[in-house]
């Protein structure tokens, strides 16, 4: 299956097209514990149904066109989770990296790790690396996978790094410690979603999201499907981001970007 990211794909799918596209769509892939409990199923259920929604979405965000996704996989709070949970999770993104790198390569996924290596086992997190380098060339889509991350955690290797790098604190600014961060090549997340009912971030990007919409959903990860991402996408469209500043502002700056537009037309 190849992703053909433009109108007229739209068009033949049927869907209304989206007025704004989020650049970069972080998520935070919850409820699939719950998911399972409600049929009388293992856990393990659960992450597996979650693992096949999750190949439904990246191929769904392609298509709609967004240019970047970050996926909570594991955070540092989940090596609090029973041995045999964690040892699955592992496991889950072994096979992924087994069953799907090829596939993932061929449709342009770029695939990048953020978070700790270290404390993984070494045959995985050898893995991980290779499936990076693997896709390093590939642009239609970047998947940032959250494995072992926390992001107070990222801001405390951050400051540490700087420290090291001898940069004195006057010379500190906001862009200094994105520099630092893991994905300080990239746009932070205009949207970050939640499934499950949950209204916290739990860690999860709270340097980048700053100033993210968030959007959440009642609905269980493994039942978030194509049809629901798309949902969440037209909210966030019909969203007015003002980033601090008053409507007045936003709408004058509107004004002018239309009228330069038209002026290059
Ligand atoms: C939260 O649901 C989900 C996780 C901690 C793991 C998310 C993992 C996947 C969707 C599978 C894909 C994984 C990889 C590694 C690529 P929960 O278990 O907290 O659900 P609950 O809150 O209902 O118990």
């Amino acid at each position: 299956m190849t992703f053909i990211t433009t109108e007229a794909r739209r068009d033949r799918l049927a869907l209304p097209p989206l007025d704004k596209v989020p650049e970069h769509v972080a998520i935070i892939m919850d409820g699939n514990g719950r998911w399972a409990r409600q049929r009388g199923l293992p856990r393990s259920a659960g992450h597996r149904q979650g693992t096949e929604n999750l190949r439904r979405i990246i191929r769904a965000a392609a298509e709609f066109g967004v240019r970047i996704v970050t996926i909570y996989a594991f955070s540092t709070e989940n090596w609090s989770r029973p041995r045999r949970e964690v040892m699955l999770l592992m496991r889950i993104l072994e096979m992924v990296i087994d069953r799907e790198l090829q596939e993932l390569d061929e449709e342009g996924v770029q695939i990048r790790h953020i978070g700790e290596l270290d404390g993984i086992e070494e045959r995985l997190a050898r893995k991980v690396l290779e499936a990076c380098e693997f896709t390093r060339d590939n642009q239609r889509l970047i998947l940032n996978v959250a494995f072992n991350y926390g992001g107070r955690d990222e801001i405390v290797q951050a400051v540490q790094n700087i420290v090291r790098a001898g940069i004195a604190a006057e010379e500190i600014t906001e862009a200094t410690i994105n520099n630092y961060m893991y994905t300080s090549d990239l746009p932070d997340p205009d949207l970050i979603i939640r499934t499950s009912g949950e209204f916290r971030l739990s860690n999860f990007l709270i340097w980048q999201g700053a100033y993210s919409e968030i959007y959440t959903t009642e609905t269980y990860w493994p039942d978030f499907g194509r049809s629901a991402f798309y949902e969440a996408l037209v909210e966030y469209g019909s969203r007015r981001r003002r980033f601090g500043k008053t409507d007045d502002q936003i709408n004058g700056e509107q004004l002018k970007a239309t009228r330069v537009k038209e002026r290059t037309i």
